[in-house]
């Protein structure tokens, strides 16, 4: 038996974009694809990104201009979760 339940509706939707990931959008496009000179972050494997975020954030980025600012705003976690996001947008 089929139950239309609204859980399985909601169920059924995209993640909503976490709050930390909005920020990035400004640069690197609402879904991490911009093109032109910002690199396009969607897609990519998890661990990457958030390898680079925490390579920016210890300031390990020779010719890095406003990330290494912008991720010491986010904590450990949030790193992770928008890693996670951007890997998973496609
Ligand atoms: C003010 C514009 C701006 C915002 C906002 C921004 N970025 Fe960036 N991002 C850049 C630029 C420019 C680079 C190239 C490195 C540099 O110059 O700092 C970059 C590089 C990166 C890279 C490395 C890509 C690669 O392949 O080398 C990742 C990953 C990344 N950003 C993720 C994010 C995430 C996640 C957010 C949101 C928390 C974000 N960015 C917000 C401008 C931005």
């Amino acid at each position: 038996m089929i139950i239309a339940s609204p859980l399985a509706a909601w169920a059924a939707e995209p993640a909503p974009a976490p709050l930390a990931a909005a920020v990035c959008a400004n640069c690197h496009g609402t879904e991490g694809r911009n093109e032109g000179a910002i690199p396009a972050i969607a897609g990519k494997p998890a661990f990457l990104i958030a390898g680079k975020l925490r390579d920016f954030k210890a300031d390990k980025v020779a010719n890095a201009t406003v990330m290494p600012r912008l991720v010491k705003g986010l904590t450990e976690a949030e790193i992770d979760t928008v890693a996670q996001y951007f890997a998973n947008l496609r």
